[in-house]
C-alpha cells in the first residue's frame, strides 16, 4: 500500500495543526509501513504560489513545513519526505496531464470558484491547481490518499484524469482512492471557543503555537476561558471552552472523553485547566527542540530535504518517462 500526502506550506503551527495534521500523518505513516506500505509526504510549495504570497513567506513556511513534519515524528529514513519543487517531474507531469483534464471539469472545482470569488486577481494557477495535485499523486503509483472533505472533489478529479489517461495512452496510472483520515479534533481558540485555533484571526493569547516555550504555553491554559458552572462535562454547546480543553485532553494524551470527564469528576476548573497546560507541555516540548535543532543547522535540514527528493525523483521519474513514451514524445 502506498500512500501519498500533500501538504500545504502555511505561517505558524498551533495546536490544532498538531491535531489535525502532524498526529494524523504520523498514523499514516504507521499504518503504512504495519502494512508493508510506504508514505509519501510532500510539502506542496508550488502550490502555494495560486494565490497572493510573499516570497519570504512562502521560503519560511517551506523550511518550516518541512521541519515540523519532521520534528513531530516522521521518519526521513522510512518514509520519503521532500518538498514539492525539488523534484521537476511535478510540474512536467501536470503539464501533460492537462491534455486529458477539460476546463469543464476544472470550472466546478468548488474549491477554485470559493477562492476566485475572494480575489481580485484570479491566477491561472489557482485554475490548474487540481492537475498539479494529480500530478503529485498519480506520480508516486499511489493507492491511497487520506484527506479531508475539502480535498475529496480533487481526488475523485485525480482518478478521472488516470482513467483517460489510461484509456487514451494504454493502462499506466495506477488509480488512486480517497481515504478520509481519522477526525482530529478540531482545536479551537482557549479565549473564543467558537472559532477555531489559528494565527491569522482571533485573540492571539487563546492560541497555542507550536514553539511557544513551556511557560507561554501553561499560561495560555491557565487563564483559558471556560464557565460560571465547575463540572468538566462535555456539552459544545453549553459549555464550549471546557468542551474545547476535555478535547485538547483527549487527543493530547490519546484516552477517550467520557475517561477525561470521569477522572476530573468533581475537580475543579483550575486543576484541570493546569493539568491540561501541562499535558500539552509534555507533547509539545520534545517537538519544539527537535524543531529548534533542525532549524539552528540550514544545511543539515537541507541534506535531509536532498535525500528525500532523490528518494522522491527514484519513484517519479520513471513514471514520467512512461507518461512521455506512451504519449508517443521521441525523448532525448
Ligand atoms: N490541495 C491539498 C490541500 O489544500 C494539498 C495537496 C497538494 C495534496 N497535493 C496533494 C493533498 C496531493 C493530497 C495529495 O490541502
Amino acid at each position: 500500500m502506498r500512500v501519498f500526502s500533500g501538504i500545504r506550506a502555511s505561517g505558524d503551527k498551533t495546536l490544532g495543526n498538531y491535531s489535525g495534521g502532524y498526529r494524523q500523518y504520523l498514523q499514516m505513516q504507521d499504518e503504512a509501513l504495519a502494512a508493508g506500505g510506504e508514505a509519501f509526504f510532500c510539502v506542496v510549495d508550488l502550490h502555494s504560489i495560486t494565490t497572493p504570497f510573499e516570497p519570504e513567506v512562502l521560503r519560511e513556511s517551506t523550511l518550516s513545513g518541512f521541519a515540523w513534519l519532521i520534528a513531530t515524528g516522521v521518519d526521513p529514513g522510512r518514509s520519503t519526505v521532500f518538498v514539492q519543487s525539488h523534484v521537476p517531474a511535478h510540474p512536467e507531469a501536470a503539464w501533460l496531464l492537462g491534455a486529458v483534464t477539460s476546463m469543464g471539469e476544472l470550472r466546478r472545482m468548488t474549491q477554485f470558484k470559493d477562492r476566485a470569488e475572494e480575489q481580485d486577481f484570479v491566477a491561472a494557477g489557482l485554475f490548474t491547481y487540481p492537475v498539479l495535485m494529480a500530478a503529485d499523486i498519480l506520480l508516486y503509483n499511489t493507492d491511497v490518499v487520506p484527506v479531508g472533505d475539502d480535498q475529496r472533489q480533487h481526488v475523485e478529479l485525480t482518478r478521472d484524469i488516470a482513467e483517460r489517461f489510461n484509456q487514451r495512452f494504454g493502462e499506466t496510472l495506477v488509480v488512486p482512492r480517497v481515504r478520509n483520515p481519522q477526525e482530529g479534533a478540531r482545536v479551537k481558540n482557549l479565549q473564543e471557543p467558537d472559532r477555531l485555533m489559528s494565527t491569522t484571526r482571533g485573540a492571539p493569547q487563546g492560541v497555542v503555537r507550536m514553539i511557544d516555550p513551556p511557560d507561554v504555553i501553561r499560561k495560555k491554559f491557565k487563564t483559558a476561558v471556560t464557565d460560571s458552572g465547575r463540572e468538566v462535562k462535555h456539552d459544545p454547546e453549553e459549555k464550549a471552552g471546557v468542551s474545547n480543553l476535555i478535547e485538547i485532553m483527549a487527543v493530547v494524551t490519546g484516552v477517550s472523553i467520557s475517561e477525561v470527564e470521569s477522572r476530573y469528576d468533581g475537580a475543579g476548573y483550575g486543576q484541570f485547566k493546569e493539568d491540561v497546560g501541562e499535558a500539552v507541555v509534555s507533547l509539545l516540548t520534545p517537538f519544539r527542540e527537535r524543531y529548534d535543532e533542525l532549524r539552528a543547522d540550514e544545511a543539515a535540514l537541507r541534506r535531509l530535504m536532498k535525500q528525500g527528493s532523490e528518494k522522491a525523483a527514484g519513484v517519479a521519474n520513471p513514471t514520467l518517462e512512461r507518461m512521455y513514451e506512451r504519449m508517443g514524445f521521441v525523448g532525448a
